[in-house]
């Protein structure tokens, strides 16, 4: 079995939201007061969730697994639910799967070794700015510091190559893209920036405030000389050689210059619902079947049946696009 929609996409990697909390209140992803969080006895247990992943793995296939949020690091179960991921075998028996983590970077300085040593491969982390004041503004909290700590405890613990993750936004971070793009390479983490996108609780995204994948490539070009690389793959990044090289930078254009032809990505929820798609407005549930008995096989095929459904686009250019009531915190990056 595999996880194919109607449209020939097979997705191999699978996105795991650990919790729907947050310890920063980034504007383009939640409100000042915070959400209303998931009730405990609705989330899955660190069990559920290996079982999960393991059918995921060992029945559907999957290859590639992400821990997301929320913020992942907040779980207290992380190294477990790593190391059991890592002790799974691919189903065409070519090792385990590859592992990695979307983190806000908060308190990785202290925990970053132990997700190396239980077998978390790379991270991607979350920095908008290289000044600390436009920090507090875009997140709320004054934690500009601790990030940079933990960016710098991944990449000594081997979690590298480091990507760091950008949203520019108007009238807070919007010219900061060439030092932004500065700042990571004399570090070697490497930068991608990501158009924002219309997932924020308080739905307050609009095209017209958006910073585009063109104004970021222009505002970046007045510095640096980029050069397409090709290869992209399923991957959504664009990637650019900077000035010579070595080093790259990355466009994720998901609204401007959508890549779902190439998705090969499945999300799974910390309350157990599978999305197939990052905008998908309807779920599919696979926790009322855990908590109830199916087995493995019956599981996959529900999970391989929410795959059929998966839209040939996420639709954000069109005007009927309707925002999905969960929000970016509750689905993961
Ligand atoms: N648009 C674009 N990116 C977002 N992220 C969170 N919300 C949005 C949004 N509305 C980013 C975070 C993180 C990754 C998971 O997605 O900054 O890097
Ligand atoms: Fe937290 Fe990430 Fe949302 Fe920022 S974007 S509030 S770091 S979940």
């Amino acid at each position: 079995m595999e996880l194919i929609d109607q449209h020939d996409r097979i997705a191999t990697d699978l996105r795991v939201s650990l919790t729907d909390r947050c310890n920063l209140r980034c504007q383009y992803c939640m409100p000042a007061e915070g959400l209303e969080w998931m009730p405990t006895d609705q989330t899955l247990t660190d069990d559920e969730l290996v079982r999960l992943i393991s059918i995921g793995v060992e029945h559907l296939g999957i290859t590639d697994v992400r821990f997301t949020g929320g913020e992942p690091l907040l779980r207290k179960g992380l190294p477990g639910l790593i190391s059991a991921t890592k002790a799974m075998t691919l189903r065409d028996g070519s090792g385990s799967p590859r592992t990695a983590m979307t983190s806000n970077g908060l308190g990785l300085k202290r925990t970053a070794k132990a997700l190396a040593e239980a077998g978390l491969d790379r991270v991607n982390i979350s920095l908008d700015t290289t000044d600390a004041e436009v920090f507090a503004r875009i997140t709320r909290r004054d934690r500009w510091q601790d990030v940079v700590d933990g960016l710098a405890a991944a990449q000594d613990a081997g979690l590298g190559p480091v990507k760091v993750n950008a949203v520019l936004l108007r009238e807070h971070n919007e010219t900061e893209g060439p030092a932004l793009l500065r700042w990571c390479m004399e570090r070697d983490y490497e930068l991608r920036f990501i158009e924002q996108m219309p997932l924020d609780a308080q739905h307050g995204w609009s095209r017209a405030q958006m910073i585009t994948a063109d104004e970021t490539l222009g505002l970046i070009s007045e510095e640096f000389t980029l050069t397409p690389l090709e290869g992209r793959g399923s991957a959504p990044a664009e990637k650019f050689l900077v000035d010579d090289g070595p080093h790259t930078v990355g466009i994720i254009g998901s609204v401007t210059r959508p890549f779902c032809g190439d998705c090969n990505r499945v999300r799974l929820t910390a309350d157990g619902q599978i999305l197939n798609c990052l905008f998908a407005r309807d779920e599919s549930d696979l926790r009322a079947p855990l908590r109830d008995g199916a087995s493995d096989l019956e599981i996959a095929e529900r999970w391989a049946a929410a795959m059929m459904t998966k839209l040939p686009g996420h639709g954000i250019n069109d005007p009927s696009f309707l925002q999905s009531s969960r929000p970016m915190s509750a689905i993961g990056g």
